[in-house]
């Protein structure tokens, strides 16, 4: 079930708080999308329980290097980055999932605060209890929301200080437009603060696809698994056994496309409606953008920051860029 929102830096700190963005827009929206020529399901559906725990492992696949890129870069430019970033007071998190990034950086970063949000409540639940137990004199304020649609932070949070991370090219799964407007938003918390972000960049095809259709089939899972996540918000009768994960570098946007294609003709009903899919007939899910690091300090530009630094892999493959005002 969808629940009711919202901000909860105030509840005790083991609390996290519950999604809201339904049920009737919920699934008005999921029904418009899978009745839409072509059919498309939001992402956010990736990521329940089972779709989080499936994200982690594919985090470490040999062909999913994003991961390993981003934390190479975290681990041997952390005095540059943390010198850059400056006073840390508030560490707010952007899709913390099992929040392992953002630990990373408390020895070099020393937050007094550490607001992780993600959209997976009950995933973030565990990993904030994991991390009370290490951390004792760490304030942790988690949030379980959807920045994307909604960004907005509790008062609690002080307004100098803060820093925004948002690893992983998540960045990426948002259009050009969006991803500026989502980086213009975060630019008006932190008059006095910064972002710290990761972005993967754009390579050859032969590197790019396989990381998003790797050998194992567990990107295949966790994209089906959208399926039965949606069965469960819908009451739909998606039988994932009839669907097909595809991954494509669409090389004129840039962006790797993620889609289900239907295996066999095939027809989907849930409680108020029905839609009738062919054999080869795609839903798109995800799209994952890559950036050059000129188009992405570009970017950051235009959304209001003025200080921008970047940082490479040795195999340039992917940029962490730290933005200040
Ligand atoms: N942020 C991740 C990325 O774009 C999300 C992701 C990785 C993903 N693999 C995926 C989304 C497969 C959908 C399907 O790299």
């Amino acid at each position: 079930m969808f629940q009711s929102s919202s901000m909860l830096a105030t509840e005790p700190s083991d609390y996290v708080a519950p999604l809201f963005h339904g049920p009737p827009q919920a699934i008005e929206a999921l029904q418009a999308g899978l009745l839409a020529r072509p059919a498309h399901i939001e992402p956010k559906y990736l990521y329940d329980a089972l779709g989080s725990s499936l994200f982690s492992a594919i985090t470490q696949l040999p062909e999913y290097y994003p991961t390993r890129c981003e934390a190479e870069i975290l681990r041997d430019h952390a005095a540059d980055i943390a010198q850059h970033v400056g006073k840390v007071k508030a560490l707010i998190d952007l899709g913390a999932g099992d929040c392992i990034k953002a630990e990373k950086l408390f020895p070099s970063l020393r937050p007094e605060m550490y607001i992780p949000i993600d959209i997976s409540v009950e995933y973030l639940h565990s990993a904030v209890q994991r991390l009370k137990n290490t951390y004792r004199d760490l304030n942790i304020a988690p949030i379980g929301d959807d920045f994307h649609h909604d960004l907005r932070l509790p008062d609690t949070i002080p307004p100098s200080g803060r820093l925004f991370f948002y690893p992983g090219s998540s960045i990426g799964n948002l259009d050009p437009d969006h991803a500026l407007a989502l980086l213009t938003r975060i630019r008006t918390y932190c008059d006095e603060g910064g972002l710290l972000i990761g972005v993967d960049r754009v390579k050859s095809r032969d590197i790019l696809e396989p990381a998003y259709d790797d050998a194992l089939h567990l990107t295949a899972a966790f994209n089906l698994n959208l399926l039965r996540h949606v069965n469960q918000r819908l009451g739909s009768d998606f039988d994932v056994q009839q669907w097909q994960h595809v991954a494509h570098y669409d090389e004129a946007h840039a962006r790797i496309q993620m889609h289900l294609q239907a295996q066999t003709d095939v027809d989907i009903r849930w409680p108020h409606g029905q839609r009738a899919f062919c054999k080869g007939e795609r839903i798109h899910t995800e799209n994952s953008y890559k950036y050059t690091p000129e188009g992405f300090r570009d970017l950051l530009t235009r959304a209001g920051f003025s200080y921008v630094e970047h940082w490479s892999d040795a195999c340039g493959w992917f940029s962490v860029f730290s933005a200040r005002a």
